[in-house]
């Protein structure tokens, strides 16, 4: 069987933590090229409320569910018999977190083993308009020493962050799945442990992701025009 398409290999894991040593060799991943000129809008339905704010679909809802149902997958072969706890990273991780955590349980209901699964939320907040913010504050999560002695699976984008929080409560196993990875030059670059799609360094709405709030309830991953950001611009 052949392999499907790798993407992009990060030199080093920013990390350095032994719980959570880089993936080795290349990850498996749909990879969306830089010149990949997305599906025209008129081909799928979306909110009457976006209309003209759009430039084109990057990932329609049904690839991103179907790739989810696979990382699920993966993540059942990879955790063994552990039961796992899942952070969920508010707000942009909330569609991708729910999908994800949907189809491990249906995974696990129609197998031997039946993983145990606890959910906790913590929410980061780092973007305004499009532009990403040097600060970034972790607010909620339980309690995030429970964490201890079990698996986190982290969805969301700026893990480094939670990373850095959760690591000092010495869980046996850390995970990260992220629905999308941007290809980008920076140096902090931080690659998952899953991920769906690495995608072009665009600002992208839809499917929980956000533009100062809007487009979450768009299923679709779409490229925001100009229009759509000055519109919500802040
Ligand atoms: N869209 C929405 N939120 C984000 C993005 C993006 O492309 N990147 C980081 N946060
Ligand atoms: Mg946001």
């Amino acid at each position: 069987m052949t392999q499907g398409p790798l993407c992009q290999q990060w030199s080093h894991c920013p990390l350095q933590h032994p719980l959570h040593p880089p993936s080795e060799g290349p990850v498996p991943c749909v990879p969306i090229s830089d010149n990949w000129p997305g599906y025209s809008l008129d081909l799928f339905t979306y909110p009457q409320h976006y209309y003209g704010d759009l430039e084109y679909v990057l990932i329609p809802h049904g690839i991103i569910v179907d790739r989810t149902e696979r990382l699920a997958k993966d993540i059942m072969q990879d955790i063994g018999d552990n039961d796992i706890v899942v952070l969920c990273v508010l707000k942009g991780g909330y569609k991708f977190c729910a999908d994800l955590v949907e189809h491990i349980k249906n995974l696990s209901r129609n197998s031997e083993r039946f993983i145990s699964m606890k959910v906790d939320f913590v929410r980061l907040k780092s973007y305004h308009n499009d532009q990403s913010m040097q600060d970034m504050q972790i607010i909620g999560g339980d309690d995030l020493s429970k964490l201890t002695g079990k698996d986190i699976v982290g969805t969301g984008r700026t893990m480094k962050v939670l990373l850095n929080n959760i690591e000092k409560y010495k869980p046996k196993m850390i995970k990260v799945a992220s629905l999308l990875v941007k290809r980008t030059s920076r140096p902090d670059g931080y690659r998952p442990d899953y991920y769906g799609f690495e995608i072009p360094d665009l600002f992208v709405v839809g499917y929980a992701l956000d533009y100062n709030e809007h487009f979450r309830d768009l299923n679709h991953i779409c490229v925001i025009n100009d229009h759509g950001k000055a519109k919500y611009r802040v």
